[in-house]
């Protein structure tokens, strides 16, 4: 199959060898005469892995333009399928990213069952959100879920009125279905396994992606001045507390737009890090600190000038824990690292894991229980006492300068009793035991 870039490629240089010196987007409109035009392609061209460390914002803007594609459709058979038809950002339509799996209702179940597959259409599904212009009819074939259920599984996003949630491609959520890594049970079987070395660390396939969004719901003043119509945004009902997709007698619009996107690709070993967000900062009230960002060196692909998605900015991208010069980096985002925005997405998220001492799922600071330091969430400069740390190996990268005697952990062993999640926070923070009974006998690692 000739991919999106292959075939604009063949198309330019068939332009450029029939018309030479014309201008060649004018060339099929005017040659009368001339076979229908091929359907337009508005899929971006496939991110570039290398990219992730030769040329970081231009490989996160282009996963952005990836992800932003509007999807065929939102039923589950279509999880994942681009509209190659439809622009970025066309009203009422849904984007890619979306119509993965919910990591909340469909990967973690509440029970900590087995979930469903790829396609399949048994767990609970959600709302999408929706470009502006139309009232699209994906809504209304929706189940609503607890997305914006604020008791339910939705992550609230500190004091801020907002929800955050997280989506799983293929790669990742097959990983962690086939390794049972969707239960707590299951995560303390694959973590003896890897403390007896019958395994080796849990490593995800280069395929993996993961996007973590938030959501805030805008005021009144807001969407009287139109302010959501520049945002991604969804439309709910609240009546008697409940949020529903249609209106009824008595029911309060809410719109929530789309604040933040954190994009996850494992495309390195530390995997590729990316934070974009919204050019104004929307809801109230408003995050107390701003995020931790770095200067954008690419730009937004032209392909989405003009479309809703021109409104979101990078704010920044992290492949190791330190820069070239050995200083910590500090990457956070103002509305979902709220609290915690002096760390950086690889030092918060090598916490996740799995804690044999404490029997448990494991995630942030576990000073208590001396098992190591790494540039501690939320805290800045990082301290006298401090270390960075490097996962998947075991290796440890000091603080340059670190006083050793400070040292609260001692260097050896101090992944014996550790096992982590390959910087996957969702697992230890989201998945449940397996009160539904046993897991399949597929699930590796079973006594
Ligand atoms: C202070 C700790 C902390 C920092 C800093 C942090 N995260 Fe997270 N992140 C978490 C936790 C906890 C979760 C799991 C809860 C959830 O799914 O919302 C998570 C979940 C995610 C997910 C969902 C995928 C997964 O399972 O891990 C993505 C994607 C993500 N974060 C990206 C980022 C990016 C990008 C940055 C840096 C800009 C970042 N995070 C910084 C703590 C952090």
């Amino acid at each position: 199959m000739v991919s999106v870039l292959g075939r604009r490629l063949m198309q330019a240089a068939t332009c450029l060898s029939l018309f030479v010196g014309w201008d060649c987007a004018l060339a099929p409109a005017v040659a009368a005469g001339q076979p229908p035009a091929t359907p337009a392609d508005f899929c971006p061209p496939s991110p570039v892995r290398t990219d992730a460390m030769d040329n970081p914002s231009k490989h996160a803007w282009d996963l952005f333009a990836t992800l932003v594609q509007p999807a065929v459709a939102t039923d589950p058979k279509s999880r994942g399928v681009p509209d190659c038809s439809r622009r970025p950002g066309a009203p009422g339509t849904t984007s890619v990213w979306e119509t993965w799996k919910l990591a909340d209702s469909e990967v973690f179940k509440d029970d900590g069952s087995y979930p469903a597959d790829w396609t399949d259409a048994n767990d609970e599904r959600h709302l999408f959100g929706q470009a502006p212009g139309q009232q699209p009819g994906f809504h209304e074939q929706a189940a609503l879920s607890a997305r914006f259920n604020t008791s339910g599984e939705g992550v609230y996003i500190g004091s801020v009125g907002g929800l955050g949630e997280t989506y799983m491609n293929k790669a990742t959520f097959d990983f962690i279905r086939t390794n049972c890594l969707y239960s707590r049970d299951g995560l303390a079987r694959y973590a003896k396994a890897v403390l007896d070395k019958a395994v080796g660390p849990i490593t995800f396939p280069p395929e993996s992606i993961e996007v973590k969004a938030a959501w805030v719901q805008f005021t009144d003043a807001e969407i009287g001045s139109g302010v959501p119509n520049n945002f991604y945004s969804i439309v709910l009902y609240v009546k008697n507390g409940q949020l529903s997709s249609g209106q009824s007698t008595g029911a309060t619009k809410v719109v929530f737009g789309l604040q933040t996107l954190h994009i996850l690709t494992k495309d390195v070993p530390n995997w590729f890090w990316a934070t974009f967000h919204h050019k104004i900062f929307a809801g109230k009230p408003l995050p107390s600190q701003p995020g931790r960002e770095y200067p954008d060196t690419a730009q937004m692909p032209a392909s989405l000038a003009g479309t809703v998605w021109e409104n979101y900015k990078l704010g920044g991208t992290q492949v190791n824990f330190v820069d070239t010069t050995g200083s910590p980096i500090v990457l956070s985002d103002a509305h979902i690292e709220n609290g915690f925005v002096n760390s950086s997405c690889i030092s918060c998220h090598s916490y996740g894991g799995w804690d044999k001492k404490a029997a448990s799922p494991r995630f942030f600071n576990p000073l208590n229980t001396g098992l190591f330091q790494i540039g501690l969430p939320n805290q800045e400069p990082v301290p006298d006492g401090a270390v960075l740390a490097k996962s998947v190996d075991g290796t440890l990268v000091p603080w340059p300068g670190f006083p050793s005697a400070n040292l609260q952990v001692t260097r050896n062993n101090v992944f014996d009793d550790f096992v982590q999640t390959d910087f996957v926070m969702s697992i230890p923070f989201r998945a449940k035991p397996e009160t539904a009974g046993p897991p399949p006998a597929s699930c590796p690692f079973q006594k």
